[in-house]
């Protein structure tokens, strides 16, 4: 590990050496996409660089039968195709295999958990994993609660003195508030809030951790970063693909659901929190909640609802277009999907921080599928000079100064400023000041879901959403939901590989302002 880390003198000492206990993690729903794309590919990854413990072990549950070997074939299949750096290494392979184990599953039937008690028993006796175990759900989200119940019936959500337990609950955390508040009290009648880890894969991403440091570890930045010097933010997700085969989930989720509620809210808490006092989980994950409770809720009298929901959200659907230079289907004829969904593809909304900070600066988010680029990315745009004293000479308006945090991809910061074009005359020209991982640290990044398991694995919350916070973020999208559900949108409303509806342009410019040209 040294030798890589040291390849890039930038690199030196940049990760301490966090390695996990020994360990078995239970994947329910291990027949599911998520496992053979991210999860396995991710432990496999850890386990290639030596941050796992001695005998980790893995114990894929699902209803298919299957022979262990049989799961081991499909999981080396799967690294092979998904994971990144390259193909399987059979020595280390052979290692990794020999803690993969499979246990078919009724996931009502409570026999099976005693099955499954008796299997992790077989593997701490035989693999010395200790104890220790961590539950992945991954299932269709309808069998979380039969899971937890059946775990904590028993007895599989207790650890002995030394060991631990703890759950990993992937998205979606409910459908709405009261879903939502249902699951977080089922899971915590179980297990306690400090074995819980609600997955945001978003917050796993290098970028979207280092929007803290940026803030945090350098003077500069902070002192700007407030409604005195800082005129609006737009936080943008678009993405050029479209459902592909998640009709089936994407129809009753939609972009609010499926990106705004959770993605998209934890960046703007990111980037609108206060500095926590300490790095510590509950201090950051204390600040998060605080700055969402601040955020204006949309006005909820039922006589009012729509139009108030009007003012500040705007939904979308593709239809057929082109992206990519290859003609794509519209949403509604995608696979698994209603020939008249009226599920959103496309959502911007506008939210207001009422506190001292952010008082009447709009953060503008948006998330779309099927547009013309994929980039993630956060726009913090500074006010304007307060006098203009170029007018005469500059090229029609001068551009306000932006700092840029590109999520993905091309990972970086830009910051954007105003320079003098090399001549006699004063001419002004926007230029860009560059900062890119790939360029400066020389290597790729970890994938989100193997710094998330690592997490877990070493008993680190700090990059997983707390249950209240969750509620909070439902809580702000709630009223849009529902006016939504009241009215019947015009769909679709924008091309595929366009930038979405036109209301989503007027949302922005009726504040006399516009989206980032990306
Ligand atoms: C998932 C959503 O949570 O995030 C998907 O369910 C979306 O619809 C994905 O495509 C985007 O993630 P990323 O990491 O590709 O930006």
């Amino acid at each position: 590990m040294k030798a890589t880390l040291s390849e890039n003198p930038l690199r030196e000492g940049l990760r301490l050496q966090r390695v996990a206990e020994p360990c078995a993690v239970v994947i329910f729903g291990a027949s599911g996409d998520l496992t053979k794309r991210k999860l396995v590919p991710a432990l496999y990854s850890l386990a290639q660089q030596n941050l796992l413990g001695e005998g980790f072990s893995i114990v894929g549950a699902a209803r298919t039968p299957m022979a262990h070997d049989t799961f081991r074939a499909a999981m080396r299949n799967a690294v092979n195709q998904f994971y990144e750096g390259g193909p399987v290494d059979p020595t280390l392979w052979e290692n990794f295999a020999a803690g993969l184990f499979y246990l078919p599953m009724d996931y009502k039937n409570q026999e099976n958990y005693h099955m499954l008690a008796g299997l992790l028993a077989q593997i701490d006796r035989e693999r010395g994993t200790c104890g220790n175990r961590l539950f992945y759900l991954s299932t269709p989200p309808s069998l979380y609660t039969d899971i937890i119940q059946m775990l904590g019936a028993t007895g599989l959500n207790r650890s002995n003195p030394g060991s631990w337990v703890r759950i990993i609950i992937e998205k979606p955390i409910g459908y709405d508030l009261e879903s939502a508040r249902a699951l977080n009290r089922e899971v915590l009648k179980v297990f306690t809030e400090d074995q819980v880890y609600r997955i945001d894969h978003y917050l796993g991403k290098e970028t979207v951790q280092n929007i803290m440091v940026l803030r945090f570890a350098n003077g500069i930045f902070e002192p700007l970063w407030n409604r005195r010097y800082i005129d609006h933010i737009q936080i943008t997700a678009a993405e050029t693909i479209g459902v592909e085969n998640r009709g089936g989930y994407y129809e009753q989720a939609g972009a609010l659901r499926d990106m705004i509620q959770n993605h998209m809210l934890q960046l703007l808490a990111l980037v609108a929190m206060e500095p926590p006092i300490s790095l510590k989980a509950n201090d950051v994950r204390d600040e998060k909640t605080k700055v969402l409770r601040a955020v204006r809720p949309i006005p909820t009298d039922p006589e009012h609802l729509i139009q108030e929901v009007n003012k500040v959200a705007v939904r979308g659907q593709y239809g057929e277009g082109s992206v990519g230079g290859q003609r794509v289907k519209g949403y509604r004829q995608e696979e698994n999907v209603n020939p008249e969904s009226n599920t959103e593809t496309y959502a911007a909304v506008k939210f207001l921080i009422d506190n001292w900070r952010w008082a009447e600066v709009p953060f503008y988010v948006r998330a779309g599928k099927r547009l013309p680029k994929r980039v993630t990315e956060i726009a913090i745009q500074f006010r304007q000079v307060p006098h203009l004293l170029f007018k005469n000479t500059a090229e029609g308006p001068l551009e306000p100064n932006t700092l840029i945090l590109r999520i993905q991809p091309d990972e970086g910061i830009s910051l954007k400023f105003e320079a003098k074009l090399p001549g006699q005359a004063i001419h002004i020209r926007p230029v860009n000041m560059d900062f890119q991982y790939g360029t400066s640290f020389g290597k790729k990044s970890p994938e989100a879901y193997e710094r998330l398991l690592l997490d877990a694995m070493l008993g680190d919350s700090t990059l997983f959403a707390r249950g209240d916070m969750v509620e909070v973020s439902w809580q702000l999208v709630m009223p849009i939901l529902k006016a939504w559900q009241q009215t019947t949108p015009q769909f679709p409303n924008y091309e595929a590989g366009t930038w979405g509806p036109k209301e989503a342009d007027e949302l922005i410019q009726k504040d006399g302002r516009r989206w980032r040209r990306l």
